[in-house]
C-alpha cells in the first residue's frame, strides 16, 4: 500500500477518486513528459526532472501522442522498461512522438527502442550489464559535454545496442555495451544506455540539466514558491465565495493541503480535526497549535478519545479495530460537518503517487490496495479540491516548508489512521496501555531525534504485545510488559529494511524505558524486513 503520511481518515484513498487518471498539469509551468516503459526508476526520471526545476508527468506509453502534445511538452523521455524490444508484445515506438518538434530522450529501453526505429542494430547480448558500469566517452557531442571521459554508470539490460542508427553519433562505449550513448543533434533525438535517475550515475544529474537545459531550453523555474502561486491560483478559481473543509490529521499532506487552501481562501476554510485518543504524546496538541494559534485556520477540534476508546472495548482483532476506527471517524466527521453551513469543497491530500499507482502511470503499473481505513465514504456529496494531486511527497515537504510549517510537520514520519490502537497488539486498546505505549513511543522519539536519525528512518514505533515477563529490579521479582521496538528504512513501505541502530543507542532506548515507565520491564528490538513481515504488527 501506499503509506499514508497521517490519518488516512483525513486523507482517503485515491483509488475511488473520481478522474484520478493524470494530475492536471499546472497552467503556467512548462512541462517535459516522461513516458512510461514500465521500468522499475520511471517515477524516479520524472522527479530528478522535476529536482532540475521542471515540471514532469509520468504517463502511461500507451497513452497516444495526442495526450502527449496537448501539453506542449518542451521534451520527452522515454523510459526503461523490462521488455525486450524484440519480445512478443514488446510495448512499441510511436513514430510520431519523433515529429513532435521538441527533443527525445531515450533511457534504457526507451534508447533501444529509438535505436531499432531508426535502423541501428540492437540484439541481445551474451551477457546482460547489471548494477555499477564504467563508462568511456568517445566524442562527448551534445548530450556529454564537459563531463569527464571516464565516469561510472548504472545499467540495467540484457538487450544492447551495437551500432548506433544512420545519422547518429555514438558517444560512449561501456564494459559491455558498444554503444551506451548517441545523439542525432539535427533530429534531437538522444539515448542513453545506463540510468541517469540513480544515484549511482554520479553524472546523471549533469546529464539530465543538461539534456532539459542545453537542449530543451527549459527555463527550469518549476519550484516550491512557484508551486504555491500556481495552487493559490487554481483553488480560488476553483472555490470562487464557496465554503471548504478540511479533515486534519497532523501528518504532512493534510497539513500542506489545507495550508494551501487557506493561503488562498482564507477563512471560507474550516478544517476539523478529530482527536481519537490514539495519537502519539503532545501531537494533538502540536496540530491544534500550529493550526489555529500560529496559522489562525478556522479549527474544529474534537475530542473524540472517550467515545473511541469506548467503542474499542473489548475488541482485540486487528481489523475490527481498524473497521470500529473508521466507522467512529465518519461519523464525527459528518457531524461535525452538518454543523457548518453551506460547505461545497472537501480537502483531500491526494499525492502524485497516489494518483500514478491508481492506474494514472502505466497500464502495467501495479493498483496498489489502500488500506483506506476510515477513509471518508464515496457518497459524500462534496466536490473534492485536490491541491497536492501533481506533487511527490519531497515536493509536499518543499511546499509545507516553504509555507511556514514547523519543521516537526513538515518531516513527520507516516503515521497510520487507526494510531496507536493498533499497535496494542493481541489485546485491547484501553486507556492503560495505550498510556504504555505512548510513553515508551515518546523515549523512543525522543532519543531518535537525539541521535540525529529521525529523518533517515521510514519510521519508528513501539508496539505493546499482550505478554507479560518476569524480570528483577532492585531486589524486587517483576511481572511486567514487554515492548517491542520496530525502525524501518523504506522508499515507499512496499518493501522496508530494518534499521540497524547503533548498540549504544538502542542500549540508552531500553534503559530508559525500564526505568521511566513503571509497567515495562523487558524491550526487544525487531528485526524482520518487508517482505516477509510488515512494518505494522497487526
Ligand atoms: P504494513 O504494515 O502493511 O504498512 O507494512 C505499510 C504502511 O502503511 C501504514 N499502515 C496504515 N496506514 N491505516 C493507515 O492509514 C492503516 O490501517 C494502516 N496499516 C498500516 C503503516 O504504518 C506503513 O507506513
Amino acid at each position: 500500500m501506499t503509506a499514508r503520511s497521517s490519518i488516512a481518515a483525513a486523507e482517503p484513498a485515491t483509488a475511488a477518486v473520481p478522474g484520478a487518471a493524470g494530475a492536471r498539469p499546472p497552467v503556467a509551468a512548462e512541462e517535459v513528459v516522461v513516458l512510461d516503459y514500465g521500468g522499475q526508476y520511471s517515477q524516479l526520471i520524472a522527479r530528478r526532472v522535476r529536482e532540475c526545476g521542471v515540471f514532469s508527468e509520468l504517463l502511461p506509453h500507451h497513452v497516444g501522442v495526442e495526450e502527449v502534445a496537448r501539453r506542449r511538452p518542451r521534451g520527452v523521455i522515454l523510459s526503461g522498461g523490462p521488455a525486450s524490444v524484440y519480445g512478443e508484445g514488446a510495448p512499441p515506438l510511436d513514430r510520431r512522438l519523433l515529429e513532435l518538434g521538441v527533443p527525445v530522450l531515450g533511457i534504457c529501453y526507451g534508447m533501444q527502442l529509438l535505436a531499432r526505429e531508426l535502423g541501428g542494430r540492437v540484439s541481445p547480448a551474451e551477457v546482460g550489464e547489471f548494477g555499477r558500469s564504467d563508462l568511456r566517452v568517445s566524442n562527448p557531442g551534445r548530450l556529454l559535454a564537459d563531463l569527464p571521459p571516464e565516469q561510472t554508470c548504472w545499467m540495467s539490460h540484457r538487450d544492447t545496442v551495437f551500432e548506433a542508427p544512420p545519422g547518429f553519433t555514438a558517444l560512449a562505449s561501456s564494459t559491455a555495451s558498444p554503444v551506451a550513448a548517441i545523439e542525432d543533434v539535427e533530429r534531437g533525438v538522444y539515448g542513453i544506455q545506463f540510468h541517469p535517475e540513480v544515484v549511482h550515475t554520479p553524472y546523471g544529474h549533469a546529464i539530465l540539466e543538461r539534456f532539459l537545459g542545453d537542449i530543451c531550453e527549459c527555463a527550469r523555474d518549476w519550484t516550491a514558491a512557484s508551486i504555491v502561486g500556481e495552487q493559490i491560483a487554481r483553488i480560488r478559481e476553483q472555490v470562487g465565495t464557496g465554503r471548504v473543509i478540511c479533515g486534519l490529521s497532523g501528518g504532512v499532506d493534510s497539513s500542506v493541503a489545507a495550508l494551501l487552501v487557506h493561503r488562498a481562501v482564507g477563512d471560507q476554510l474550516v478544517c476539523v480535526f478529530v482527536d481519537h485518543g490514539l495519537m502519539r504524546r503532545n501531537e494533538g496538541e502540536q496540530v491544534i497549535s500550529a493550526f489555529r494559534d500560529h496559522f489562525q485556520v478556522p479549527l474544529v477540534a474534537v475530542d473524540a478519545e472517550r467515545r473511541f476508546l469506548e467503542a474499542l472495548r473489548g475488541v482485540t482483532d486487528p481489523e475490527a479495530k481498524r473497521k470500529i476506527i473508521g466507522r467512529e471517524f465518519i461519523r464525527v466527521f459528518d457531524e461535525e460537518a452538518a454543523r457548518l453551513e453551506g460547505v461545497r469543497y472537501l480537502v483531500q491530500g491526494t499525492l502524485y503517487s497516489d494518483v500514478i499507482e491508481s492506474g494514472g502511470g502505466t497500464g502495467a503499473a501495479t493498483i496498489k490496495s489502500h488500506h483506506n481505513v476510515g477513509g471518508l465514504p464515496d457518497d459524500l456529496e462534496f466536490e473534492l479540491i485536490e491541491p497536492l494531486r501533481a506533487l511527490f511527497k519531497d515536493e509536499v515537504r518543499a511546499v509545507g516548508a516553504e509555507l511556514g510549517l514547523p519543521e516537526r510537520l513538515v518531516w513527520r514520519q507516516p503515521f497510520p489512521g487507526p494510531g496507536l490502537a493498533i499497535r496494542v497488539v493481541g489485546g485491547e486498546a484501553t486507556r492503560e496501555r495505550l498510556n504504555v505505549l505512548r510513553d515508551a513511543d515518546f523515549i523512543l522519539q525522543d532519543e531518535i531525534r537525539g541521535a540525529g536519525l529521525y529523518r533517515e528512518l521510514w519510521q519508528s514505533f513501539c508496539v505493546l504485545p499482550d505478554i507479560r515477563t518476569v524480570g528483577v529490579q532492585g531486589d524486587e521479582r517483576t511481572y511486567g510488559n514487554v515492548v517491542a521496538i520496530r525502525a524501518v528504512t523504506s522508499d515507499d513501505a512496499m518493501t522496508a529494511d530494518w534499521a540497524r541502530l547503533p548498540y549504544d543507542l538502542l542500549e540508552q532506548i531500553a534503559s530508559r524505558m525500564i526505568n521511566e515507565i513503571r509497567e515495562v520491564n523487558r524491550v526487544v528490538l525487531d528485526i524482520t524486513s518487508k517482505p516477509p513481515g510488515t512494518i505494522e504488527w497487526e
